[in-house]
């Protein structure tokens, strides 16, 4: 399990540009297979003073783990939290943009020196633009950096100029320069536009009093609005219904709502932004900052013609970004982390319990059944080959596996495994992608095993499974099905909503497209039976000690993930979920827990004897 530790400078939620950059880079690593958990550390950032309750949050995340840190957050935390993060940990910081650019009332005359001191002492750091990587290293001295844009959404183009609705998309600060937008558009009062502004307005109240005068000042209050800050599908509405976009910052390191623009086919007006950097297309016009003549000027060009308007539509339709997941793919190299599949050391950790847990009783049974002639087993999905560590010994007759995984790297590795730890072991490995099931029919085998699968599984894989045994007559024995089961010893008010979240993670696509998750086991059976199968399962529970503070760190670490990743699909709040994680975190060594599993053995009736 490769879990990333991501800091976020208060509510990860916020819907400004670093942190929904933040948000959606997440949930495009998580989709990618890489976990990550979002931790909030609550202050007035960048410069929250003193705050103890900083430290137990970073005490919390376990050695050697790879974290993010936002750039607004990093150069406010305490040099010792810093350094004790530095010692245990693999620290990046993700610079948005640089502190004295958006310097907040406060803000130390020396922000630049401090922010690029607490930049060096991190392992690395990566901007969100090409402008601002090249600042940070001409602070740094240094000769080049890292940098990973945002991604975008796919999106339906916008159906082209209807009535001159402007668009601009910015939190009413001073810097994002909506003053000069209103006194540039009362200069041309006598086209025809209206102007909708979609950003908070609670970040600078003076602000956006002077804006309102400014606008009532114009004249303008019957064609200017400011919306306020708006939901997902209320900003798709805001892009849906303008016709240009227009931007005015004095400095912008990215500007997300740009590209967000312009891959809806939507033209731009703007001053320089790092969204536009080296981007050569008519669909733009980039006018320099804080000049009101240039900007009237432009908007005047394309808003005095309805044709001028239409062709840069067209050219803004054909241009394109890359999206979420390209941009987690590139940020996945950057760290230099690999989500690979199941981890090897995760499959060996976890072999102990599988083997305490697992029904002995069930294998003897198949054993019964199978009789005392040499037999041909089959384990799929093998992993490391820990079920057939365990069923082997315990069958009595002359035995050949075929164990079966898509995974080459685990595969090599069960080789070393096997002869060290069973060597008399008869068996071929087999690299195969189990979800073509008609593809293993040259083999010819007894009996059909597997561990730890049929909860990854979807439904339509079970359903040939089910139909793969029956033509071939085959017993069945799968184990240590996850069951959904989950009890914390001691309980917290807040498990029932996390197990409920990590429940709804289960049922995400792990492979084989949507599951049954929990209930994998409970189908199966009921697939079995209706086959004319013999069925029987046991409960084979995985009990984890407090004291196995190793064991149970990684539980809570996979949960909390699984559970983040699926908070908003199962209605729970990802910070309720990192609170959770914090306290048991905090409580490692005093708190234990039971995973509940299944195991069942299906017999086809002739067999059973
Ligand atoms: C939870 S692990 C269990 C491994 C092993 N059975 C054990 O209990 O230690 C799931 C296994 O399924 C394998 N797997 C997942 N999708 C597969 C596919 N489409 N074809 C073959 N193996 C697959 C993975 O590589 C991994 O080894």
């Amino acid at each position: 399990m490769n879990t990333v530790h991501w800091l976020s400078p208060g509510d990860p939620e916020q819907r400004t540009g670093g942190y929904l950059y933040n948000a959606r880079m997440v949930e495009a690593l998580q989709s990618r297979g890489v976990g990550v958990v979002m931790h909030s550390l609550e202050g007035p950032w960048p410069w929250p003073g003193v705050n103890p309750g900083h430290g137990k949050v970073l005490q919390d995340i376990p050695d050697g783990s790879v974290v993010i840190a936002d750039g607004l957050l990093w150069p406010g935390l305490s040099e010792s939290d810093r350094s004790f993060l530095c010692q245990r940990c693999s620290v990046w910081v993700v610079v948005h943009s640089l502190l004295d650019m958006e310097m907040t009332p406060g803000s130390p005359s020396s922000v630049a020196a401090i922010e690029m001191e607490a930049l060096s002492q991190a392992h690395g750091w990566f901007a969100t633009s090409e402008r601002t990587a090249n600042l940070v290293c001409e602070r740094l001295g240094v000769e080049s950096g890292q940098y990973v844009i945002p991604g975008t959404f796919p999106s339906r183009h916008h159906e082209g100029p209807q009535r001159n609705h402007i668009l601009n998309v910015a939190t009413v600060t001073e810097r994002k320069g909506h003053i000069l937008l209103v006194d540039a558009l009362a200069q041309i009062s006598d086209l025809d536009w209206t102007l909708d502004v979609v950003g908070a307005l609670d970040r600078d109240v003076e602000c956006v009093q002077r804006v309102r005068e400014r606008i009532e000042k114009r004249g303008l209050t019957e064609r200017i609005r400011l919306i306020g800050e708006l939901d997902e599908s209320g900003i798709d509405g805001a892009f849906a219904s303008a016709d240009l976009l227009v931007h005015t910052a004095s400095f912008e390191a990215f500007g997300m709502g740009l590209t967000e623009a312009l891959v809806r086919g939507l033209p731009v007006i703007s001053t320089p932004a790092g969204a536009l950097d080296g981007l050569e297309s008519s669909a733009v016009d980039i006018v320099p900052s804080e000049d009101l003549d240039a900007l009237v000027c432009s908007l005047r060009t394309v808003l005095a013609d309805r044709d001028e308007l239409k062709r840069r539509t067209v050219a803004a339709q054909s241009l394109s970004f890359p999206d979420w997941p390209e941009q987690a793919e590139h940020l996945v190299q950057v760290l230099g982390i690999e989500s690979e599949g199941f981890s090897i050391d995760w499959l060996r950790q976890r072999e102990p319990y599988d083997h305490t847990a697992r029904s002995e009783t069930l294998v003897r049974r198949l054993g019964q059944v199978l009789g005392p002639k040499p037999v041909r087993l089959m384990e799929l999905a093998t992993g490391l080959g820990s079920g057939t560590r365990f069923v082997s010994p315990r069958l009595m007759n002359q035995q050949h596996w075929t164990l079966v995984d898509h995974d080459p790297r685990l595969l090599a590795r069960l080789s070393q495994e096997m002869d060290v730890r069973l060597p008399d072991l008869e068996y071929q490995v087999l690299e195969h992608d189990i979800r073509n099931l008609q593809g293993l029919k040259g083999h010819s085998i007894d009996a059909v095993l597997t561990q730890a699968l049929l909860d990854l599984a979807s439904d339509e894989w079970l359903v040939s499974l089910a139909d793969w045994l029956t033509q071939q007559r085959m017993p069945f024995l799968a184990s240590l099905t996850v069951d959904g089961r989950v009890e914390w010893t001691p309980s917290d008010s807040r498990d029932a909503e996390v197990q409920h979240a990590f429940r709804t993670h289960q049922t995400f696509d792990r492979g084989f497209g949507a599951s049954p998750g929990p209930l994998a086991a409970q189908r199966m059976q009921q697939l079995l039976l209706d086959r004319g199968f013999d069925v029987v399962v046991e409960e084979s529970d995985w009990i984890i000690p407090p004291e196995d503070v190793r064991m149970v760190g990684a539980m809570l670490d996979g949960i909390a993930w699984a559970a983040s990743e699926a908070a908003s699909h199962a209605d729970v709040s990802t910070n309720m979920v990192s609170g959770w994680y914090r306290d048991r975190k905090s409580s490692l060594g005093t708190c234990g827990l039971r995973v509940g599993h299944i195991d069942l053995l299906a017999i086809p009736k002739p067999l059973v004897e």
